[in-house]
């Protein structure tokens, strides 16, 4: 079965979901997934234009409403927080969200996710994780066992989240990171790119550095 798809967000995160999603279609060898094309409230101009040359410029969000009710939709916006934002808007237009892992990526079998699952080339979610909805790994960003993950959290390229280890909704784990095991990162925290965490991150800091103060 094919299935309509749109991408929010014609920015670097939207179209490189755009790549993702033409990988899953070329490892399926068949078209499961239609790109109708990316809707964008404020679409920078040379953005609108590198968008187009994979699918068309829809309009703004508001054009979302005029898609049939079975269209998916993905969130190609990397910042959570704004990615939490743009999904309540989804939500009220109640269209489904798409779970899009790349052929490259791995994960476990037993993991449990809500929607909206984007898992880009090289990313990793071992066993016994529990994702929230529209969690992002990034190229080759690894979540490790039995994490909990809330909602619209990001793991930015090559970020490591080591095992028994908690985040918060909308928590960002910023490029190469390393967040040691067992540890609770708030909700909407942020660790700094290159950043190794020790300790506990309180809901809302950032943090950066090797310890990550
Ligand atoms: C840590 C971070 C959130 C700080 O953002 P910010 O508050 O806007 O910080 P600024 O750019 O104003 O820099 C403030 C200071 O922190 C330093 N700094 C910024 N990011 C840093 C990092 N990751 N590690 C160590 N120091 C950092 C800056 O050099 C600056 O130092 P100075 O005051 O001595 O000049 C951000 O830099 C970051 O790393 N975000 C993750 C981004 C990421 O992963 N990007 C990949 C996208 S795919």
């Amino acid at each position: 079965m094919t299935l309509d798809l749109v991408i929010v967000g014609c920015g670097g995160h939207g179209r490189e979901i755009a790549q993702l999603v033409a990988a899953v279609n070329e490892a399926a060898g068949r078209l499961t997934w239609r790109l109708l094309g990316f809707v964008d409230d404020d679409p920078a101009e040379r953005n609108r234009k590198r968008a187009e040359a994979t699918a068309p410029y829809l309009g703004t969000l508001g054009a979302l409403g005029q898609l049939p009710p079975q269209t998916h939709v993905t969130l190609g916006v990397g910042d959570p927080r704004i990615r939490r934002a743009v999904a309540a808007r989804i939500d009220a237009l109640g269209l489904p969200a798409a779970s899009l892992v790349h052929p490259d990526a791995t994960v476990g079998a037993d993991l449990v996710s809500a929607e909206g699952l984007v898992v880009f080339a090289g990313g990793r979610i071992t066993t016994n994780v529990i994702a929230g909805r529209h969690l992002h790994v990034n190229q080759n960003a690894t979540l490790a066992h039995d994490c909990v993950v809330g909602d619209h959290v990001s793991l930015h390229p090559l970020a490591a989240v080591s095992g028994d280890c908690h985040l918060g909704t909308a928590a960002l784990i910023g490029a190469g990171a390393v967040v040691l095991q067992g540890l609770r990162i708030g909700a909407g925290a942020t660790v700094g790119a290159g950043a190794c965490v020790v300790r506990d991150v309180s809901a809302g800091r950032v943090v950066k550095g090797v310890p990550a103060r």
